[in-house]
């Protein structure tokens, strides 16, 4: 049988250069050969547009009760306390290694400068001004680019995962646990797949708003990670709550632009068209309420108005201190024709944030041996119902540094790995149109949008049931029958992740944080404490 290429083996694979995955292969370094696999250039990723910051505790008024408690409030019955309690308790830790390293987070004479969100009762969030994300990419790209015992494979696509079952055993085997031996790469340069081995795998790829037709995330969030977990046969967990961030710039050009919540953490407000401001009658907290409050009071105010949009307006403060806190965000609205300093701006709620995921621990593990999960693409119970603003940058650190212990144990245990087959091509053909595959790309993410979106009901969700199985049975057919391309293998990613979502949130009989069905509109105590979990049933 052809083999795979020795130059494609390696102790620890990761899948993805965002956050979690660049801080495990860093650390993975100390004690294996590191393979980084990115699907786009490496920098590309969720976490690089991250604004807001880190959430740890730092300020003389804060304690870790406080964080713990306002991550609790916030899961809404959810989340898992001994997550909460560890990820909290070591985030100053994590976040003074990554000063360390050398991200330059904004200081005061007191320390670190903390900005404020939604759902916090604290000042809490360490920032590098509004472009907290691209400040710790590049810092950790810089040194994981010079390291001699990592390589990153940019512009190469996972596109599954390498099984035991499958090398040995044809998809079937009677052990309880299957094994992951790496996984399946696209090349974009060449269009070739190869097996690329490895003795721990790490799905770090991040989230999946693209599911959605309008969403704050980047091209490559298609949910790739969380769909080949799930055909691999980990358990994934609580995927009906998909956050919506309340404040993402309307504008025909403009694809994709947040407005950090960070904004109203220093006094900005929400104003309908006419000018009035409509979250002091929602929730006590008005427009610091957490994002579910306030992405759905947004939702009902355009509905209730008919109008596409609603003003942020941060015009009350000075002009100096907006250009000095926010100067990202200043710099991008100008080019959009906007002064943030001197007018309200047109904002729109939109999908954000997965806080389900791969089901896993605080150490990445999941049900697979060889494989871990970490950052966005993971779910670990610290989010709960309801994430907690600027606390997803904290879980993937905290959750890279254990996972690299768990890789390094792993990786001692293992005496070899196993031979395995080159990807075969028989059968498929090259697609004779590729128009298709963009009307059901664009069918998938309207269907989210317009049926799965802040406001479900029973009626909307069996519908989209409906149009996901339809679109994905000719999906999944092209998949089997045509020469794969990256935009069919993320098209796959997206009709399954979409499909997932509407069955969790079809299982889950109530309204809870994130998840909202008007047919069910309160929370059902039977449920406090349950996770929706799907499994795929084994060969
Ligand atoms: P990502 O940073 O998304 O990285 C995933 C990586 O996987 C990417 O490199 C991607 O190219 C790669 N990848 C995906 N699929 C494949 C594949 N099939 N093959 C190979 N590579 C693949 N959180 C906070 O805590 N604070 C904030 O202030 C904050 N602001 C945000 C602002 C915006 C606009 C957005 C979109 C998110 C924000 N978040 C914030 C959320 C946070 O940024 C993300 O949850 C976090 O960065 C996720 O990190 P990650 O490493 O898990 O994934
Ligand atoms: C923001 O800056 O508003 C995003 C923060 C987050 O998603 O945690």
């Amino acid at each position: 049988m052809p083999r795979a290429r020795p130059d494609r083996a390696c102790d620890v694979l990761v899948l993805g250069s965002g956050i979690a995955g660049l801080s495990l292969a860093w650390k993975a370094a100390a004690f294996g050969n590191v393979i980084v696999l990115t699907k786009k250039e490496d920098s590309e990723s969720n976490t690089q547009y991250a604004q807001g910051g880190i959430a740890a505790v730092f300020g003389r008024d804060d304690s870790f009760d406080a964080h713990e408690r306002d991550t609790l409030r916030c899961g809404a019955g959810l989340c898992d306390a001994a997550v909460v309690r560890q990820v909290v308790r070591e985030g100053p830790q994590r976040v003074a290694e990554l000063e360390a390293l050398g991200v330059p987070f904004t200081r005061t004479d007191h320390g670190f400068a903390l900005g404020r969100e939604g759902g916090h009762t604290r000042r809490r969030i360490v920032h590098a001004a509004d472009f907290t994300g691209r400040a710790i990419e590049r810092t950790l790209l810089g040194r994981v680019r010079r390291h001699a015992r990592i390589r990153v494979l940019e512009n190469h696509l996972a596109v599954d995962l390498l099984l035991e079952s499958r090398i040995r055993h044809g998809g079937r085997t009677a052990a309880r646990r299957d094994t992951c031996w790496g996984a399946y790469a696209y090349d974009r340069a060449t269009g070739r797949i190869d097996p690329i081995v490895a003795k721990v795998t790490v799905l770090a790829t991040g989230g999946c708003g693209k599911v959605y037709l309008y969403t704050t995330n980047p091209d490559v969030a298609t949910g790739d990670g969380l769909a080949m977990g799930y055909r691999a046969g980990a358990p994934v967990a609580n995927l009906e709550f998909v956050q919506f961030h309340p404040t993402c710039l309307f504008h025909p050009e403009a694809k994709s632009f947040l407005l950090s919540e960070a904004l109203r953490g220093e006094g900005a407000v929400l104003r309908t068209l006419d000018g009035t401001r409509f979250m002091p009658g929602v929730h006590p907290s008005a427009e610091l309420a957490p994002r579910d409050v306030v992405a759905r009071a947004i939702d009902r105010e355009m509905k209730r108005r008919g109008e596409p949009y609603v003003f942020l307006d941060i015009t009350h403060r000075t002009p100096a201190l907006v250009r000095k806190r926010f100067p990202n965000i200043v710099a991008a609205l100008r080019r959009f024709g906007f002064d943030l300093t001197r007018e309200p701006i047109p904002v729109v709620p939109a999908a954000h944030y997965m806080c389900g995921g791969v089901r896993a621990d605080v150490r990445g593990r999941t049900a697979l041996n060889g494989l871990l999960a970490i950052g966005e693409v993971a779910c670990t119970g610290l989010h709960g119902a309801n994430r907690l603003a600027s606390n997803s940058l904290l879980e993937a650190l905290v959750c890279a540094h254990h996972g690299a212990a768990e890789a390094e144990r792993r990786v001692r245990e293992v005496a070899r790995v196993p031979r395995v087959a080159a990807w075969s091509r028989k059968g498929t053909r090259p697609p004779l149109e590729t128009g298709l595959f963009d009307h059901n790309w664009d069918a998938v993410r309207r269907v989210m949008w317009d049926l799965v979106g802040i406001v479900r009901t029973d009626q909307r969700l069996a519908f989209a049931a409906r149009r996901l199985a339809l679109l994905s049975e000719e999906i999944e057919n092209a998949y089997h029958t045509l020469r794969l391309s990256p935009d069919l293998i993320e098209l796959r990613n997206i009709a399954l992740v979409g499909g997932l979502i509407v069955e969790s949130a079809r299982r889950r009989g109530e309204s809870r944080g994130l998840h909202y069905n008007a047919d069910h509109p309160r929370i059902d105590r039977r449920w406090t404490g349950r996770s929706t979990v799907l499994r795929r049933r084994r060969e």
